[in-house]
């Protein structure tokens, strides 16, 4: 069998509204909780302008069909469509996604839309965001909406993006801790929500397709100490299992359940959750894979930072179960987060024995510190290498008998890191600003741009860089 991908394998390029778009205020859009998130550092860029991408579109959905993408990941923002999260649609914001998915179709590329990508308007935000049942009711409006408008023309739908990500470092992601009670209550709504996507996909798309979007790692022990697998086991369930089990099998896991009895966290159902948990599923998994996690049983409660030096392991301490600690096997990139391509290989298998549905990567990538040079050059050989690394591991997955039918790396263009501002780049297409300074927002392919770009057109990994 030969080393390369299966010709119809569906190479994308993954973006968010809020990372890209700026416009924050632009065309009736009303604010979500991104454009008034409390940032701890004034000094990096902010969402308002990012990248940009509500003006750039068509020159970036260009420059994606140069690099010869099949599928373009982005997300909706719910704000520019409901202003206020619910009521009176804006018909300025429908338009815009119209002429978005019209310029990816007119160059042959797929839109495969994320419903949303953690920016809930902030109007909801106000009544108690996903804490209030009424959100579920007005993300079901808005999914009808969204589906209604643009089912015809795109097959491919996501959920919510990383629900658990989303809860596991609210303070990061959301601006605010959300205290542990309030924290479950928001993941069964989330869930359910997912659960009414999934539903409403299925009735109002003709053939569409549509998959939940969690960040997954795996979760290794420390040590082969029986305690830290336990360790192990606990946090897998609370950061992937717990997510997956509820969107594919409809049900409680029953490690998280123990987990929540545990932290004496009770879950209201609403009349109905049962059922529609036990009766509506994916079509497929959508994966976002950066890194591998590993942790260890805390047994001094004063001393619960210790040791603890990567990026991923500070948001991981839960006293009684789990800590984070640093894996002295792998390597980490500038910003601290561990890079462990043979763990890609692992999660993918583990995901695909667990749950034997398709799967797609909707992100992986590598955040680093980019030079544009004189000449307009991007010399990017670091993401080559990380990314040459994970794609190698999706082919080893693939013929270990995954099935794994799309990879969509984050990102299409540089964007504005989730806490880190502009300065950590993901993109194969630069984006000229500085975290304060706009300048002219010009567009330059990187290194890595080439090298996708004859990946996607031989199936197989280019062995040279450029
Ligand atoms: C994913 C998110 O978890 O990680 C993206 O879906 C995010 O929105 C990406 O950008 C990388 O994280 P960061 O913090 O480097 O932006």
């Amino acid at each position: 069998m030969p080393h390369k991908f299966p010709n119809d394998f569906l190479w994308g390029a993954s973006i968010s509204a809020h990372q890209t778009e700026g416009a924050y205020k632009s065309d009736g859009k009303g604010l979500t909780v991104q454009d008034t998130r409390v940032r701890d550092n004034h000094e990096i860029a902010d969402f308002t302008i990012a990248s940009d991408h509500y003006h750039h579109y068509k020159e970036d959905i260009q420059l994606l069909a140069e690099l010869g993408v099949q599928i373009f990941r982005f997300s909706i923002s719910w704000a520019r469509i409901f202003p206020n999260g619910r009521g009176e649609v804006n018909q300025a914001g429908l338009d815009h996604y119209q002429d978005v998915i019209n310029e990816c179709l007119q160059h042959n590329i797929q839109p495969i839309i994320t419903l949303n990508h953690f920016d809930l308007p902030q109007t909801l935000e106000e009544i108690g965001g996903w804490s209030n049942r009424e959100t579920v009711d007005a993300f079901k409006d808005y999914a009808i909406t969204v589906f209604k408008a643009y089912g015809q023309q795109v097959k491919y739908w996501l959920t919510i993006n990383e629900p658990n990500v989303m809860l596991l470092v609210d303070q990061k992601i959301l601006g605010k801790q959300i205290p542990i009670d309030e924290k479950y209550q928001q993941f069964h709504h989330l869930m359910i929500a997912e659960k009414y996507a999934f539903k409403l996909c299925h009735e109002l798309v003709e053939n569409g397709q549509i998959g939940p979007v969690p960040n997954i790692s795996l979760v290794y022990p420390a040590t082969s100490k029986p305690l830290d697998n336990q360790a192990s086991l606990y946090f897998n369930s609370v950061r992937n299992w717990a997510y997956l089990d509820f969107s594919c099998f409809g049900r409680y896991n029953a490690v998280f359940s123990d987990y929540l009895k545990q932290k004496g966290v009770t879950i209201t159902f609403a009349p109905g959750d049962e059922a529609l948990m036990k009766e509506n599923f994916p079509d497929f998994i959508a994966m976002n894979f950066y890194t591998t996690v590993t942790v260890e049983k805390p047994t001094d409660k004063n001393n619960m930072t210790e040791g603890i030096s990567d990026q991923q392991s500070e948001d991981i301490m839960d006293w009684g179960f789990y800590k984070g600690v640093t894996n002295p096997y792998l390597k980490k990139n500038q910003f601290n987060w561990t890079i462990d391509p043979d763990g890609f290989k692992t999660t993918l298998q583990t995901l695909y024995d667990r749950y034997h549905l398709p799967i797609i990567i909707t992100e992986n990538g590598l955040g680093a510190k980019d030079d544009l040079t004189e000449d307009g050059k991007v010399h990017d050989p670091y993401r080559i290498d990380y990314l040459k690394q994970h794609i190698e591991q999706c082919l080893e997955a693939i013929e270990a008998g995954v099935d794994l039918f799309g990879y969509s790396p984050w990102s299409a263009i540089d964007l504005i890191s989730v806490h880190e501002g502009i300065s950590k780049r993901y993109g194969f297409i630069y984006v000229d600003r500085t975290e304060k300074e706009l300048k002219q927002l010009a567009r330059y392919k990187k290194d890595s741009f080439y090298w996708y770009q004859k990946l996607i057109q031989t199936n197989e990994i280019p062995p040279e860089r450029r």
